[in-house]
């Protein structure tokens, strides 16, 4: 099924419901305490902060890139008097959010990336290439729209995302007919693009709609997503105190390849010059700042996923920060 097929609605509600993804593993690595503080760095319904401030009278500071999920988070300010900070933000910037309002440390992080069932599933947000709406994808509502990048780069830019933040094969053949296609007409909907790919690119066996990855290099590509990781990473990284936990959820192998290697490099693995060389003798692996607290990335149980589609290319990532100063002071050339 594709990660687009429509969230299921509550009842009695014309909106649907984001189902949070991994929920009892993020709360179990993030193991929260009372008197404790934590940042979520992607707010969305708040089903993690939620989770979070249920389990301990603990803080917690949540971050979101979309004013509409924080207008919809208000009402979580009744429920939780004086433990509930909500920022409207990317979680790019989490060091400086949270610097000025006095907040230089926390005791966990979680990052659950992409967007969220309320964004594809209204149309409005042009998030869709099943349902038809602006050609939009901002989840910032501001900036440069998704219809100004097709309508505007030129063929090799396009193919270059497309090929890059899609991983799709038929880049070049994808960029030209869109190129041509809107000679005649420029885009401003969500299905006229998505018919202009499907007509260049079959439907593969696997049954995975010819639109979806050209959709999801658009999103990354006008949310610069992976830019926004990396960030995220490294204000990670100063903000988490010693012992405190990263969490972080991706849901495609481009996220989960940036979490990897940072993971990697922050632990010393990659900086020790071979598996032979003892720990002791490489200052890099002496000043890890990540301990890494499960060796394979974590996924959705059978039960998880049969009941949430959108859960079934999950993978959760949990590392512990060290007491070691940042590596870049140490290492250098890094950042
Ligand atoms: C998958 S949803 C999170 C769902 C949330 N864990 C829950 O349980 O309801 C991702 C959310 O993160 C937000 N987001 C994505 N990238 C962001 C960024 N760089 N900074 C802040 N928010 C971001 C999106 O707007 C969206 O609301």
């Amino acid at each position: 099924m594709s990660p687009q097929t429509p969230g299921p609605t509550a009842p009695g509600m014309d909106e649907p419901q984001h189902i949070p993804v991994l929920l009892a593993e993020v709360v179990e690595a993030l193991a929260p305490k009372s008197g404790a503080t934590y940042l979520d760095g992607t707010f969305g319904a708040g089903g993690y902060t939620m989770a979070l401030l249920d389990a301990a009278a603990c803080v917690v500071w949540a971050i979101d890139r979309d004013p509409e999920a924080l207008t919809r988070g208000e009402t979580l300010f009744a429920r939780y008097p004086d433990r509930l900070h909500l920022i409207h933000g990317r979680f790019g910037d989490m060091v400086d959010l949270l610097g000025h309002r006095g907040v230089s440390g926390v005791d966990g992080i979680a990052l659950d990336l992409g967007v969220s069932s309320m964004q594809i599933d209204d149309r409005a947000r042009g998030f869709s290439f099943l349902r038809d709406g602006p050609l939009d994808m901002r989840m910032e509502k501001s900036g440069r729209s998704a219809a100004d990048v097709v309508n505007t780069l030129s063929e090799k830019e396009l193919a270059d995302i497309i090929f890059l933040y899609g991983e799709e094969r038929h880049a070049r053949r994808v960029a030209r007919a869109i190129v041509e296609a809107r000679r005649e007409r420029p885009f401003s909907r969500t299905l006229h693009l998505a018919d202009v790919v499907r007509a260049e690119v079959r439907r593969a066996h696997d049954g995975i709609d010819p639109a979806t990855r050209t959709f999801q290099a658009l999103r990354i590509y006008v949310n610069d997503e992976l830019g926004e990781l990396e960030r995220g990473l490294r204000g990670a990284e100063r903000l988490l105190r010693p012992g405190g936990v990263l969490a972080v959820v991706s849901f495609h192998s481009l996220e989960d390849r940036i979490v990897k290697t940072f993971l990697r490099a922050r632990s010393g693995a990659a900086l020790r010059p071979s598996r032979h060389t003892p720990a002791s003798l490489g200052n890099a692996a002496a000043a890890a700042t990540f301990k890494p607290l499960s060796r394979r990335p974590i996924t959705p149980s059978d039960a998880e996923a049969a009941t949430n589609p959108r859960a079934r290319s999950a993978r959760l990532r949990v590392a512990e920060r060290t007491a070691a100063p940042l590596l870049t002071a140490v290492a250098g050339g890094l950042a």
